[in-house]
Order: structure tokens, then sequence, then C-alpha cells
């Protein structure tokens, strides 16, 4: 949706609070030995207490409140009775509707102890989606964004995840412009309209940056076993800054 009114942008901001409350709490309460379900089960209470509805749940059927991906799934994981594990690489992806209003947001990190790789990969991610959030512009290329994304992920040797983007969103989980892709393609020719919400969601990988889905029928997992780690914002496009709406 474009939101260039106080009452979307305020319905907006309160959707994306409660988003990024919940993924906070959830990314605090991880614990080895917590099965994915439990740890779906906290965000998903909290998301109820704020009036807000799981929107995978409400839109798709996915049969969990949020999405809980263990390496080398990387996204659309299924809760479950896996007992996360001390060094396991976990991402934990939020997306809810509070008042007709969607925000989507996401991240990656180890649990308990971490390994030199995956500190290296989070942290490049999490360097790609902060660049990409300076170069967000009303009037700038849509694709601008992607060219970012593997241009960050390219100066540690690492690929975007090709397969999977980011969205517009709004009114909608998934709304138009449908994919804004984690790549540079020199053919796309989108412009960022003043007050289109994006959620950005890039996706960096240290293997070939393609993905499968598992025999649950959810669940993607990368095709050659490689981590991959995500971060994700759900923002409005302005003239300035964007305003990043998935902050706690
Ligand atoms: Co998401
Ligand atoms: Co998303």
């Amino acid at each position: 949706m474009t939101a260039n009114e106080e009452k979307d942008i305020k319905g907006l901001r309160a959707a994306g609070r409660v988003c990024a409350q919940a993924m906070q709490l959830m990314m605090k309460s991880v614990r080895p030995g917590m099965t994915t379900l439990e740890l779906d089960q906290i965000g998903e209470e909290f998301l109820k207490k704020e009036g807000a509805t799981s929107a995978p749940r409400a839109m798709y059927n996915f049969p969990g409140g949020t999405c809980i991906s263990i390496a080398p799934v990387i996204a659309h994981g299924v809760p479950g009775d896996y007992a996360i594990k001390d060094g396991d690489l976990i991402n934990i992806d939020v997306s809810a509707e509070l008042g007709g209003y969607f925000s989507d947001t996401g991240a990656s990190m180890a649990v308990g102890k971490s390994k030199p790789e995956y500190d290296k990969l989070l942290g490049t991610a999490k360097a790609a989606l902060d660049k990409v959030l300076t170069v967000v512009r009303a009037g700038k290329p849509l694709n601008l964004i992607g060219k970012t994304v593997q241009q960050e992920a390219a100066k540690r040797g690492y690929n975007p995840i090709f397969d999977l983007t980011g969205h517009g969103i709004g009114r909608q989980l998934h709304d138009k412009p449908a994919s804004v892709y984690n790549f540079h393609k020199p053919d796309d020719r989108r412009i960022m309209d003043n007050g289109l919400v994006l959620a950005i969601e890039p996706f960096l990988t240290t293997g070939k940056g393609r993905v499968v889905e598992k025999s649950d029928g959810w669940s993607l997992k990368t095709v050659d076993n490689t981590i991959a780690a995500q971060f994700e914002h759900t923002v409005i496009v302005t003239k300035g800054d964007p305003i990043i709406l998935t902050l706690p």
C-alpha cells in the first residue's frame, strides 16, 4: 500500500511495533532444550495479548504463529517438537495484523555459543539491511535495494538468496510491489513512490543462493545445506530517510 495519511501511518506503526516486540521477546526467550513450538507459543501468545493476529496462520493456514527456521532451513520453518541446540543458527520471522494493518520483521542469531563463521555472516547480513535503509528513498529505483544487498554480500564473498524476496505490505501481508529482489536486476525499472510500504528482507548465504522446499510443504532450506541469515524491517518510503515501522 501507499501510506501518506496520518491515520494509516499510525496504524502501520502500531502493527510494526507489536511484531518487533514479539520477535524481541522470542529472541530473548530462546534456550537450548526448548522446542520450536514452545518458542512459537511465546510469540503468538504475545501477539494475541496485544490484539494482533498471526499473519501466516490467518492468510496462508501456516501451521504456526511465527516462522522459526534452524539452519540449513532459512525461511518458513514450521514450529514443532525440534529441541533447539546450543550453537544452532536460528531465524525468527514474525508477521501480524493489527487493526487492519500488516507488518513483518525477522532476524537471525546464534543460540548460545556462536562460531566465527556465524558471527561474520550475521554481521554482514545486518549491515546489508542497514545499508539498504540508507538508499531507500522516494523517486529512486526499487532495485537499488537488490543492487545494494548484492554488493554488500559480495564484499565478504557471500551470495544473496536469489529465490527469496522482500515485498509490498500494508493492508495485506503480501501487497504490491510483488518481488523486491535481493540482487541486481537491471531490467527492473520500478520506482519507489512516496509513502510506499515495503518489507525489506535481505538473505545472505555462504552458498550458491538457491533454496528448495522440504517435504513438510513449507520449510525452505539451502540446496547446498549452507547457512544463511536474514534481517527484515517493514518501512515507509519517504523523500528522506524511510520510516522504520518494526522497532520495539
Ligand atoms: Co518476514
Ligand atoms: Co517478509
